[in-house]
């Protein structure tokens, strides 16, 4: 090899590694940096996590106390519920034992009125039951008389005469009825112990029983008849089947109940819903003694959230309220006679009490409606008016 070929090699050898040391400086220098951006990011993380971390203890200490309270307001909660519960049961037991008295006293009061309003009615008797001409225009006063039976049931008194006897129908699907010879004696009796059992040749169906002149009208359990039961010799007089079919429950909100049955001055009515008009509610007007329709209607009364229903002087008023049981209100009136209108008739509330009628009937003898509510055997007392005076 000649010599300055050598020389070329050399320090073309030497050139290439003083490049490459340089690239490997420049390397290393960027490492340097990444591994110092690496520690500060691992440092940031870790001042961060330890953030997290005191945040989250924070947030639990305070979601326990929270919780605390939480519990602080559901036991305190919880005993004004259990308190208020015991005070209506006090005012239930006071209204039963300090109420007995006066009520008979107020039942006698009525009583007494409503023979001196039966002389009256007798006097100019058929104008007046030919002219009836009341509606209701509020209700006056409420009293609670006794708790006996299911929470859903009827009691009446006999709504065309004046014997003073009380009927008990406990439940919506039972065949015995329980007879007491006065309101004393219903409200002294332990349960019903004071009273004597009649029993019924077909169970009832339903809150539709009423009672009057000495007979239980009612509609049988097969629902397609309409029992007529002498309660003086306990045996069944007539059942008729009804002219109308595909019934529906009258009211949805007691939908046991597939006709309603009524008593006014005028007589015997059916309260009822066919599907053929499944919006509305319908009314019949019976004859008392051969069970025939004598006449129909259909009214504007809706079924929906309608509880229950009465009729006074020929005008049907319908009874709304809520699922939840709430306030009680006549809603709905429908007159077969026409002077009375919806939009005429008074809104009418009842007094809130338990909030769930299961029955409500009339009782034209004393201007009283015997409910049947959770139970409990209420009278409302009814303020009347002329219909020609809105
Ligand atoms: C009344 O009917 C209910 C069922 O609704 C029943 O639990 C209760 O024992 C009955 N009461 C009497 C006195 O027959």
């Amino acid at each position: 090899m000649r010599p300055s070929l050598l020389l070329l090699l050399l320090s073309l050898a030497c050139l290439a590694n003083t490049q490459h040391q340089a690239l490997i400086d420049y390397l290393e220098r960027r490492l340097l940096a990444i591994e110092d951006r690496i520690s500060l990011w691992q440092e940031q993380t870790a001042r961060y996590a330890s953030d997290l971390r005191e945040l989250k203890v924070q947030m639990v200490s305070q979601l326990e106390a929270l919780d605390k309270e939480k519990e602080g307001l559901r036991i305190h909660l919880d005993s004004v519920g259990t308190r208020v519960d015991r005070v209506e049961r006090e005012l239930d037991y006071l209204e039963t034992q300090t109420g007995a008295q006066p009520c008979v006293d107020v039942d006698d009061k009525l009583i007494e009125q409503q023979v001196s309003l039966v002389q009256e009615k007798h006097k100019n008797k058929y104008y007046q039951l030919s002219d009836c001409t009341d509606m209701i225009s509020s209700i006056k006063a409420m009293k609670i008389l006794k708790r006996v039976g299911g929470p859903k049931g009827v009691w009446t008194k006999d709504t065309g005469l004046n014997s003073g006897k009380i009927y008990i129908f406990n439940s919506t699907d039972q065949d015995t009825v329980y007879e007491f010879s006065s309101v004393q004696d219903f409200t002294r009796s332990t349960g019903l112990t004071l009273s004597k059992k009649l029993k019924l040749p077909m169970a009832f169906k339903g809150t539709g029983q009423v009672v009057y002149k000495n007979f239980a009208y009612y509609v049988s359990e097969t629902e397609d008849k309409i029992v007529k039961f002498d309660l003086t010799s306990a045996l069944m007089t007539d059942s008729a089947i009804l002219p109308f079919q595909d019934f529906i429950p009258v009211y949805t909100l007691n939908s046991e109940t597939l006709i309603d049955l009524a008593v006014d001055e005028e007589g015997l009515w059916a309260i009822y819903a066919t599907r053929q008009a499944d919006q509305y509610i319908s009314l019949a007007k019976m004859d008392v003694k051969s069970l025939d329709i004598e006449q129909m209607w259909d009214t504007n009364c809706p079924r929906e959230n309608a509880e229950a229903g009465f009729v006074i002087c020929g005008t049907l008023y319908v009874v709304y309220n809520t699922q939840t049981p709430g306030r009680s209100r006549v809603q709905c009136v429908f007159d077969v006679n026409g002077l009375v209108s919806s939009d005429e008739a008074p809104l009418v509330y009842f007094p809130k009490r338990y909030g769930a009628h299961a029955s409500l009937k009339y009782n034209p003898q004393e201007a009283l409606l015997y409910a049947w509510d959770d139970g409990y055997q209420i009278l409302y007392k009814l303020e009347l008016k002329k219909k020609l005076e809105i």
